[in-house]
């Protein structure tokens, strides 16, 4: 398994993947750049992530997705934890933003963080188009944290 730290140049090659956790190429936009991008690789690219620097310390992961055929193998919580070394020095805390999805909020806490915070209305207020997971329409951004 390898972690390897994606230049801009190549960013938008992983857009497809990038597109299944995050269904707008304007809001991937907004954070891609600004961002660090991480894949983890086990042959070929099993998962990749892309976190940002909020403020001084505080980091967010904006878009974390496992190609599906490799999904609940362990790939993303091994890149989770990757992540969660790599900014232990500079980082205090690691934020994810997430709907409000039984299934995914009990991977992140799988991946050892706690509900912090729910943002009212996020994906009803940024998104061009209604959005569903797992049938259940994405209405509120839930805030989940994790200490570095
Ligand atoms: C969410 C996602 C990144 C998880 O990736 P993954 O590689 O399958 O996750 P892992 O195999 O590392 O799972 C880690 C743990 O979470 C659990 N888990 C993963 N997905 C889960 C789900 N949908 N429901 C319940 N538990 C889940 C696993 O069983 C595992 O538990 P364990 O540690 O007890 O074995 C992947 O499902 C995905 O890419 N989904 C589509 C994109 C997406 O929704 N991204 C998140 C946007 S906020």
């Amino acid at each position: 398994m390898e972690f390897v730290k994606i230049a801009d140049k190549d960013k938008a090659n992983y857009m497809e993947l990038l597109l299944i956790a995050d269904e707008q190429i304007s809001m991937i936009e907004k954070y891609l750049y600004i961002g660090d991008m991480f894949a983890l690789y086990d042959d070929d690219v099993k998962a990749v992530c892309v976190v940002t620097e909020e403020e001084y310390g505080i980091y967010e992961i904006k878009n974390i997705v496992t190609v599906p055929k490799y999904q609940k193998k362990g790939y993303a919580k091994n890149l989770i934890s990757y992540i969660a070394d790599y900014y232990k020095e500079s980082g205090k805390q690691l934020f994810v933003g997430t709907g409000d999805c039984p299934g995914i909020l009990k991977f992140y806490e799988k991946c050892g963080f706690l509900k912090s915070h729910v943002v009212k209305n996020f994906f009803t207020d940024n998104y061009d188009h209604p959005m569903f997971e797992d049938g259940i329409q994405l209405v509120d951004m839930v805030y989940l944290k994790r200490e570095l």
